[in-house]
């Protein structure tokens, strides 16, 4: 096959990273994409970076296989922790990760912006950067969500559930001035109208999902490995943990991300 052709790989420790993938999707058609979640090993976030590190470089070297033209880090938790030593493992193979939209949500006038993420997310060098480069003219806060993605991977029609542990989580912000939240993990988008109906007032929702698709873009471009094809591009979905109904769950997820998650 033309390489310009192969498909591009993309993973997540689990089904979040579907949300990115069907804005890259809708973002570049004509492209094809291999999705490989670590269902088996997740979550991410409350393991150490080391772990993360390591899993991380295990799904790559199983995405190379196939082979692809580019991975995208659909995980913010594993950009976090992993995206330096993969770019230094592999500096012939674009590779790009998903961060948590700092800048987007700043640079749209927001004054007061909630950043919600993994334990490990928000508490790695990455991000600490990210948050003093952007918090001198405006309130940023940051809110840990143990449990969270677990519970959109486990069964994401378990609202109940979902919506007792958001209320528990954002109860100490609902009175704040809050304007905007940073989904700073690919998971809760799929729960985002769950947690606006906590607020009582419009929230902007940023995911930067975006900016990865024009990143992946562009670094293509630059390597001239942007699809030549005329006709829309195939999507195969692979996991880690071997149940029955995995593939078909991740296709549903998928579903749901194209009706529901825009590129915010
Ligand atoms: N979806 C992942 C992220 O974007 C993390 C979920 C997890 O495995 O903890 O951070």
């Amino acid at each position: 096959m033309d390489k310009v052709n192969l498909p591009i790989g993309v993973f997540d420790s689990g089904l979040g990273g579907i949300s990115t993938l069907a804005v890259l999707k809708q973002y570049l058609p004509n492209e094809s994409f291999v999705f490989l979640g670590d269902s088996l090993n997740a979550p991410y976030g409350d393991k150490e970076k080391s772990k993360v590190i390591q899993l991380s470089k295990n799904v790559v070297n199983q995405l190379l296989q196939f082979p692809v033209k580019a991975i995208v880090i659909a995980c913010n938790t594993a950009t976090s922790a992993a995206k330096n030593e993969l770019c230094e493992l592999y500096p012939d193979i674009p590779i790009i990760g998903i961060e948590p939209a700092l800048k987007e949500a700043v640079d749209s006038g927001s004054q007061s912006i909630l950043v919600m993420g993994t334990k490990l997310t928000l508490k790695l060098e990455k991000f600490n950067k990210l948050l003093s480069q952007y918090s001198s003219n405006t309130d940023i806060y940051r809110l840990a969500c143990p449990g969270l993605a677990d519970l959109i991977e486990q069964d994401i029609d378990d609202t109940d559930a979902i919506d007792q542990l958001l209320g528990k989580l954002l109860k100490p912000f609902l009175n704040d001035p809050i304007d905007s939240i940073v989904l700073g993990c690919t998971h809760y988008p799929f729960v985002k109208d769950r947690i606006q109906n906590l607020f009582d007032k419009d929230i902007n929702f940023f995911t930067g999902f975006t900016g990865v698709a024009k990143q992946l873009e562009q670094q293509l471009k630059d390597k001239n490995a942007l699809t030549n094809s005329n006709s829309k591009g195939t999507i195969e979905f692979f996991s880690s943990k071997k149940d029955n109904n995995g593939i078909q769950r991740y296709k549903n997820y998928f579903e749901f991300a194209v009706e529901n998650i825009r590129n915010d």
